[in-house]
């Protein structure tokens, strides 16, 4: 069941249906978008009104966010591609410190 998903864990690389009909992969490009231009890509059962952080996030910020939304899908960083013969990195914690937002909200909260 994927009408209106309210978490964004587990969302990376999946399958998220928009407001029209169609449906499109939560890959690092939708995320991306999804941040910028909230309402060019609404999810089924929202109302647009997310508001775009276009010039309110750095790119580094927003590489920092969508590294975050990413490592809420457990795997997500092992594995960019589908994740059939995945290598026995299963184990390996990712060295990668792409993770260590740890509070990505700050960043929209900063306004007084
Ligand atoms: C840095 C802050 C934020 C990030 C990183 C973020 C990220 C995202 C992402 C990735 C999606 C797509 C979710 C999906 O496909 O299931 C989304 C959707 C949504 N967000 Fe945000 N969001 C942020 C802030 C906000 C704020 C401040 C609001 C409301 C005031 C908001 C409201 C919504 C709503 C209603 C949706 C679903 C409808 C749509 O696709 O536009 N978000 N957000």
């Amino acid at each position: 069941m994927s009408r209106g998903r309210a978490k964004l864990e587990g969302i990376f690389n999946h399958d998220v249906k928009l407001v029209g009909g169609s449906t499109v992969k939560a890959d690092e490009q939708y995320l991306r978008n999804s941040i910028l231009n909230p309402a060019s890509q609404v999810v089924e059962g929202f109302q647009p009104i997310m508001p775009t952080f276009k010039g309110q996030v750095t790119e580094e910020q927003l590489n920092a966010l969508v590294a975050y939304i990413k490592s809420l899908t457990p795997n997500a960083a092992a594995s960019t591609a589908p994740a059939t013969n995945a290598p026995a990195a299963a184990n390996k914690p990712d060295a990668k410190p792409a993770a260590n937002t740890t509070a990505p909200m700050a960043v929209a909260n900063s306004n007084k």
